[in-house]
């Protein structure tokens, strides 16, 4: 019997319609021998919905009208799988939708690929695809991110988190900081954002206040780093999880601006082929050793994380010092990667296939782990000065 895959994809975040391009392209991928894929859609309000206008890329330019031809569904957890349920549930139909064995989340962002989505889906009871929510927490945000690795020794650069609430309250103490700690240029992004939305670079004074409340407007708390001018990105894929973890080829991504934008990485050809279409060099030009320090590194930092599947570790190299910087980690990556490791000679099917494998050796040793303890301290338990609590030997509180 073949596996039953949910590829869920969408969700809560600014980079719903990436997702979609994302699950899309891997939910042609799979291998039909082994794999039976149910493509599950997450509304941008978290309803589900399943049914055969769910895999066609062409029907999410009517979003509410894809929704009115498909079935909502709800899952609940069963036994070494997770049911779905027609939703809401109508008295004398089938309510039983489908099954799954195995949930493959493809989301990118906030909401999604922070943990949040990974919890829940864990709850369910089967395996699931990819990094753990304590990995994909801490990957989504840039300066827990970037705490942890430079407590680790991995290259990163300094860089200050701002609240909203300080700044509305005393907006120069804020200011003075970032420029007492920071050298200008310097760049201010949303803490837990991705696809390079609400990010601004600052010259000076003014155009840092407008960079800050720019900034704001997609995160309650951001951060402020130094702007490398003369700036090379590489990216690098890892694969595998803490055991055994190994690094793809590298590519460079090119910028038509001053940061790689949102258009640069989706918009850069009438493709639909979400980061896969984003012009690039592959392998990056670099020296061979710069290109092996990097992919060292990029294991390191999906080593240090704790990841698990397939994530992109994006690296900034200064042209002026050489110096080589962690600079943000994608623990769902933009179309799983799969380019990169094309070019490193692993097909998207066979790409696929291990990351599933990852998650079921994952899911086995979960198994061995013992969740109970056994206690009697419930035994004669009772809250003090209740009734019937007089007298008695029990843990009183
Ligand atoms: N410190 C920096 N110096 C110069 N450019 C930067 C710096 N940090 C980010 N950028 C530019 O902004 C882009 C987006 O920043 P990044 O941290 O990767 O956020 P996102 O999660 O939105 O992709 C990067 O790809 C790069 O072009
Ligand atoms: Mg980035």
């Amino acid at each position: 019997m073949k596996i039953k895959v949910g590829v869920f994809f969408g969700g809560n975040s600014v980079e719903h319609e990436i997702s979609v391009i994302s699950a899309l392209q891997a939910i042609n991928a799979f291998d039909t021998d082994k794999y039976d894929v149910v493509p599950v859609y997450v509304t941008k309000d978290n309803n589900y919905y399943c049914g055969e206008f769910i895999s066609k890329i062409e029907e999410y330019t009517d979003i509410k009208g894809l929704i009115n031809k498909s079935q909502r569904v709800i899952f609940v957890k069963g036994n070494r799988k997770a049911e779905i349920y027609k939703f809401p549930f109508k008295t004398f139909s089938n309510k039983m939708y489908d099954y799954i064995d195995i949930a493959f989340p493809i989301v990118h962002g906030t909401n999604v690929e922070d943990g949040t989505f990974q919890g829940f889906l864990s709850y369910l009871g089967v395996p699931v695809a990819g990094c753990d929510v304590i990995s994909s927490a801490v990957g989504m945000d840039k300066y827990v991110m970037k705490t942890v690795l430079k407590y680790n020794k991995i290259p990163v650069l300094d860089c200050i988190r701002i609240n909203s609430f300080d700044y509305e309250n005393n907006k120069k103490a804020v200011v003075d900081k970032i420029k007492e700690s920071l050298s200008f240029p310097i760049i201010i992004k949303p803490v837990n954002l991705g696809s390079s939305v609400g990010i601004k670079i600052a010259k000076d004074i003014q155009s840092l206040e407008n960079a800050i409340e720019y900034s704001f407007e997609f995160s309650k708390e951001i951060v402020a780093e130094h702007a490398i001018e003369n700036l090379k990105e590489i990216n690098c894929s890892v694969l595998g999880d803490y055991e055994s973890a190994e690094a793809s080829e590298c590519e460079e991504p090119l910028s038509k601006d001053e940061i790689l934008s949102y258009k640069d990485k989706y918009m850069s050809s009438s493709s639909n082929k979400g980061m896969a279409s984003v012009k690039r060099k592959c392998p990056a030009e670099i020296d061979d050793n710069v290109r092996e320090k990097i992919r060292l590194l990029a294991v390191d930092t999906f080593k240090v994380l704790r990841c698990n599947g397939v994530v992109r570790i994006d690296f900034m190299i200064d042209n002026e010092s050489q110096e080589i910087y962690v600079n943000e980690i994608n623990t769902i990556p933009g179309s799983l990667a799969f380019y990169l490791w094309k070019e490193s000679g692993i097909n998207y099917k066979d790409l696929l296939t291990k990351i599933i494998q990852l998650a079921l050796k994952r899911q086995r040793e979960q198994e061995e782990i013992n969740y109970s303890y056994d206690t009697d301290i419930l035994k004669g338990f009772s809250f003090g000065g209740s009734k019937g609590a007089k007298g008695s030997k029990g843990v009183k509180f």
